[in-house]
């Protein structure tokens, strides 16, 4: 399996990442992406990525923090994001249900960060909650899903779904799929192609059921699996396989 949205450097898993990885060894998790979301979460990705072989790291500002973004900081993302262990920008995106940042900010952080992932040829992973039709026409707008890109922790609708894929995206899903309430999201996932879809924990946030309550990590992600396949009614062996497949796709992953 490969958990394709994992927060490693998080305070609350910092200390434990060796423990964390080896429970993911046991649970058949082969490969991370420890994602940023600030630039020291950035840099400390990049960290991990060096320090062992099955971390990735994407590099980015998420929209809660989109006044951070200076032309300095971009500059820093920009070389560390040149690093090859650097998979993707992100998370970036829009957050109209918080609204930590002002709007217009979030907007502005968005697409610098689109035009800096096209600058070095990399996807980009996109946080959206409650901007569904402004991250769309965003995406389509600046053509953000020319080197790839996913739709993370997909809590939109199907019709944005199929407009997301035609726009060169990929859907990813995390512990939600498996509440009671996902009634729309466990809709996407029996509706799109096999071949875009994706799992993720995004830990130690959103852990699924039955752990719901417990901190996350990525050996979790098998739930989620287990659900997709249940849903989709497939073998969880295939779904693994095959998220498995697509997420070394859009994260160009050879090994
Ligand atoms: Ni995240």
């Amino acid at each position: 399996m490969f958990d394709t949205h994992a927060h490693l450097q998080d305070r609350k898993l910092q200390g434990d990442v060796e423990n964390i990885l080896q429970r993911a060894r046991e649970a058949g998790v082969e490969k991370i992406t420890c994602i940023g979301y600030d630039l020291p979460s950035s840099q400390e990705a990049v960290l991990l990525a060096h320090k062992y072989k099955q971390i990735y790291a994407a590099v980015g500002v998420h929209p809660h923090d989109a006044e951070t973004v200076t032309p300095e900081v971009l500059e820093r993302l920009k070389g560390l994001a040149k690093d090859p262990k650097v998979v993707a920008i992100g998370e970036i995106g829009l957050d109209y249900y918080r609204d930590l940042s002002p709007r217009d900010k979030q907007m502005e952080a968005f697409i610098e960060q689109i035009k800096l992932a096209h600058a070095i040829g990399k996807p980009i992973v996109v946080h959206d909650r409650d901007a569904n039709q402004d991250v769309i026409d965003t995406i389509k707008k600046y053509k953000a899903g020319k080197n790839g890109g996913i739709m993370h922790c997909y809590s939109g609708n199907l019709p944005l779904a199929a407009e997301a894929i035609k726009a060169g995206f990929y859907i990813s899903f995390a512990g939600p799929l498996t509440y009671k309430n996902a009634r729309q999201a466990q809709e996407v996932v029996v509706k799109i192609p096999m071949d875009r879809l994706l799992v993720e924990t995004d830990c130690p946030y959103l852990t699924p059921e039955p752990l719901r309550g417990k901190i996350n990590e990525p050996a979790h992600v098998r739930y989620v699996v287990e659900k997709m396949a249940a849903l989709r009614n497939q073998h969880p062996d295939e779904v693994a396989y095959l998220t498995d497949r697509n997420a070394r796709k859009v994260y160009g992953i050879k090994d």
